[in-house]
């Protein structure tokens, strides 16, 4: 796949609009995986490639922090630091969390204060790099483009990363988990090094009058500015009424859509339907979730399919539907060049051999309130004992759910958190059932456990799309790993044939 310059469109007609959009960018996104699964290795790897690589900017504060105490291997953290555009404060980084042996054995991590609406300039600060770091990474050494992905929901941080990733000249900024219609405004006034707002959600608060999240990017700076090239911005949508919103009533303009099905990987959203179980408790989903493609085209914008859309066939049915390609997660989360840890993904790629994986969709599981899907890996979350086994603790915190309390003011509640806190807080404990902590468990899986005061090291929690199966077909025999490359070329594969014939 070929990268031309990049330029914004800005064209007459949806059609001449759409018609260069699908000539500018790749066919194959690869999904943005948090915590740190799609960490800068594997979207460098795709975008070297030619395809899409995106980082996840999710909780990308505290991975440069564990990063950094777990001794910087090969020095990448720091090597990003020095070349922000904020030496003193990456300085201050290094010297407060950088640890050059590493933790002591049984050592726990340092924390950050969980986000507030009063998140001091320091939080502000190492998200901001965050974003820098992992953008900057991935795009080293080549010209090919990079995306970073955020989860809505998760507002707090956003700006600060977003701005960090923009200084970093992010490409592509993708974001689902709620509804985006804030960012691409937002987006504009970060490349003008202009301050930015998000409304933070307040439950039992009206929309207009909740609270706002200000990121002022001139209190970083020390001289004026050029301005940063204002990425495209894709919502993730899963319904053509949100897609309607996003193209005609956000704040800013839109480049393109990623169309995600309920077979991805991830969050998933709820079913549009009245809510209905199978019988082993997973939301089911009907045509009512179908998104309508034509209308979607009509609007002009170039879109991606994502779930359950990692095979070669899968990729020329997009295209056939008017697609510009798919997204794709789950058969990059397992590869060599994904952030899980060695040890989930042999063990993963083992029940995918001795067809014994399954994965559940999970209408509890995650803080949220939306489907979250589970892979059932042994010695993860996905086994009850273990779920149960588990002291719940809130030190993270970045699902946390704000609130107002009932002498006004807004605070911030996690329906996994110890029960007792969550309904103190006027939470409603059946919403505590099944809860469990993704921020923990998702760091876990990357490598970055939590060693808690109780002295019990946090479990991970492996999420996959329901195709996990898939990854049958890159094991050739005998190999237990494959590469972000492998994944592509078998993607591509019918195409390659194709062109070649
Ligand atoms: C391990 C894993 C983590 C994911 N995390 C996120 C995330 O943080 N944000 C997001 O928008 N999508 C996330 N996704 C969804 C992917 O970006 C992608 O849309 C999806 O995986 C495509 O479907 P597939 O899994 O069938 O390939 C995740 C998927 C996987 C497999």
């Amino acid at each position: 796949m070929r990268f031309d310059r990049y330029t914004t469109p800005h064209l007459p007609s949806a059609i001449e609009r759409m018609g260069a959009a699908l000539r500018e960018w790749p066919a194959i996104i690869q999904g943005g995986m948090g915590i740190a699964i799609s960490h800068w290795p594997l979207a460098r790897a795709v975008s070297l490639a030619g395809q899409l690589g995106v980082v996840s900017g999710t909780s990308i504060d505290t991975v440069l922090l564990r990063r950094l105490q777990d001794g910087d291997v090969g020095g990448h953290m720091r090597r990003a630091l020095a070349a922000s555009p904020w030496p003193d404060l990456a300085e201050q980084v290094i010297s407060r969390y950088f640890r050059p042996d590493g933790r002591k054995p049984n050592q726990p991590y340092l924390r950050l204060p969980l986000w507030t609406l009063d998140s001091n300039r320091w939080q502000e600060t190492l998200a901001m790099l965050g974003g820098f770091v992992e953008v900057w990474l991935a795009k080293s050494s080549h010209a090919g483009r990079v995306g970073i992905n955020l989860l809505t929901k998760v507002a707090l941080p956003n700006l600060a990363v977003l701005y960090g990733a923009m200084q970093a000249n992010v490409d592509v900024v993708l974001m689902g988990a709620g509804i985006p219609r804030e960012i691409p405004g937002a987006l504009d006034r970060l490349a003008a090094h202009e301050p930015a707002t998000l409304r933070c959600e307040v439950a039992g608060m009206p929309w207009a009058e909740s609270p706002l999240i200000r990121f002022d990017p001139r209190s970083y700076a020390s001289a004026p500015q050029a301005p940063l090239r204002r990425p495209a911005f894709f919502p993730i949508i899963a319904s053509l009424s949100l897609a309607l919103l996003m193209a005609k009533k956000s704040s800013g303009r839109i480049q393109g859509f990623v169309i995600e099905g309920p077979t991805a990987g991830g969050h998933n959203a709820p079913p549009r339907g009245p809510k209905r179980c199978d019988a082993a408790g997973q939301p089911v989903y009907d045509e009512r979730d179908a998104v309508d493609l034509e209308a979607v085209s009509a609007l002009g914008y170039p879109f991606w399919l994502a779930g359950g859309f990692g095979s070669p066939d899968a990729l020329d049915a997009a295209l056939a539907q008017g697609a510009a390609g798919i997204q794709v997660g789950t058969l990059f989360a397992y590869c060599a060049e994904s952030g899980m840890t060695m040890d989930l993904k042999k063990k993963a790629m083992a029940a995918v051999r001795a067809d014994s994986v399954s994965v559940r969709t999970d209408p509890d599981a995650s803080p949220t309130g939306y489907p979250f899907k589970v892979a059932d890996i042994e010695g993860t979350l996905s086994a009850q004992t273990r779920y149960e086994a588990r002291e719940r603790v809130c030190d993270l915190g970045y699902l946390r759910e704000a609130y107002l309390s009932p002498t006004g003011k807004v605070g911030f509640r996690c329906a996994a958190e110890p029960v007792n806190a969550f309904v103190s807080k006027g939470g409603r404990v059946e919403d505590t059932e099944g809860r469990k902590c993704l921020c923990n468990g998702l760091m876990a899986t990357a490598g970055f456990a939590q060693r808690q005061s109780s002295g019990t090291v946090e479990s991970p929690i492996v999420t996959s799309g329901d195709a996990i199966r898939e990854i049958r077909g890159l094991l050739t025999s005998g190999s237990d790993s494959y590469s972000a490359q492998d994944v592509i070329d078998y993607l591509t594969r019918g195409r390659r044939r194709h062109e070649e014939g």
